[in-house]
């Protein structure tokens, strides 16, 4: 069966090897995986390292990172016979199950909180067909909800409580890797419900154990300081944040987010939203990079780290760009822009540019 005219790239293919992929897996591919890792130019200056990657996730098929995840979980549902999958969702993970569930052929349900999922998320959703649900209440009450519900009904939870979504997300470790030709030494990234770095040090872990590199980088994770429960060590009832992916107070992969922390000798730290936004819109500005907030997180972590006096002069350090900036653009809407006035001929034209 052959899906893509480059089959070799596709995530299920390309590390097979390393993946619970059987003979009976359906090699169904939408493009995910293979995303660029992006050399910065300007802001690896003002962090002052070595050398800065961003890994271009928002570039996966729905525009996040949760499409290597769920392109395996979505072909293990379907080997395993189910013909429907639900999640609970700030709204990536509703996406990409709605457009692999679609792709397969199966019934999806998304639950996602009342209110507060970002536009872009929501429309993705829709035109795939997905059933949704809002619920009265946090993501945490959502997931809770959810988890129940496939206890008593047959259908496939696609969160990343589920094994196969933080199996097909790790490979996110390995591309890096495999580009840079080793490893760096500090990956940063946002922290929300926890799978993506318990994926990550999986993926770091495995290229070790196998030889490939001589060390694992130091996991950095930064939550929203609002949305911070890792770092207060406290579950968060009502978490807030402009960054609504990572909206969330009670991690389910809480410990496993501790363990890569603490065993890669990395941090988990927060952010303010004022720091998120400021490094949303220096991507965008200094690197040509339009991310969604969540993912400025892992930037705005090292420019805080930088102001705090860390000297990072010889390192180098890869930022994870989780989700794509066009899923919110009431944000965008909120950054300072220049409005100029003009009519329709040349010279008000320039008058408003001030080119005289
Ligand atoms: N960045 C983005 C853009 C996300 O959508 C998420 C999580 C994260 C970071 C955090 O990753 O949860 O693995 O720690 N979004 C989930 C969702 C919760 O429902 O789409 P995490």
């Amino acid at each position: 069966m052959s899906f893509l005219q480059s089959d070799h790239s596709f995530i299920l293919n390309r590390y097979k090897n390393m993946l619970p992929v059987t003979a009976d897996t359906p090699l169904v591919t939408l493009g995910e995986g293979a995303t660029p890792l992006i050399k910065s130019t300007r802001l690896v200056e003002m962090i002052g390292l070595r050398e800065l990657y961003f890994k271009a996730e928002f570039m996966n098929p729905t525009g996040s990172f949760k499409d290597r995840g769920m392109v395996l979980a979505v072909a293990k549902a379907v080997e395993s016979g189910s013909r429907a999958v639900i999640c609970a969702s700030t709204g990536n993970t509703s996406a990409s199950a709605a457009a692999y569930g679609s792709k397969h052929g199966l019934e999806v349900i998304v639950v996602v909180p009342e209110g507060r999922i970002a536009q872009g998320k929501l429309v993705q959703a829709i035109a795939y067909g997905a059933k949704i649900v809002s619920l009265d209440g946090s993501f945490d009450d959502a997931l809770t909800t959810v988890r129940e519900l496939c206890q008593k009904h047959p259908v496939a939870l696609v969160n990343s409580v589920n094994s196969d979504r933080i199996e097909g997300q790790k490979t996110a470790a390995f591309e890096i890797i495999d580009d840079l030709g080793k490893c760096p030494d500090i990956l940063a990234l946002p922290v929300g419900n926890a799978g993506n770095i318990t994926a990550y040090w999986k993926g770091f872990k495995e290229y070790f154990n196998l030889k490939r590199v001589e060390f694992v980088p130091e996991l950095w994770g930064f939550q929203a300081t609002g949305a911070s429960p890792i770092v207060q060590n406290v579950v968060v009832k009502n978490p807030e944040t402009i960054a609504t992916a990572i909206r969330i107070g009670n991690p389910a992969s809480w410990s496993q987010a501790i363990e890569a922390r603490d065993a890669s000798n990395g941090k988990i730290e927060s952010v303010t939203d004022n720091e998120i936004m400021d490094a949303y819109s220096l991507l965008a500005k200094e690197e040509g990079i339009f991310c969604e907030p969540a993912s400025a997180a892992s930037v705005a972590g090292l420019l805080k780290n930088k102001l705090s006096g860390i000297d990072f002069s010889d390192k180098t350090a890869v930022c994870v760009l989780t989700g794509h900036g066009l899923k919110d653009p009431d944000v965008a809407l909120q950054l300072k822009t220049t409005q100029l006035e003009s009519s329709s001929n040349i010279n008000s034209l320039e008058k408003a540019l001030d080119w005289h």
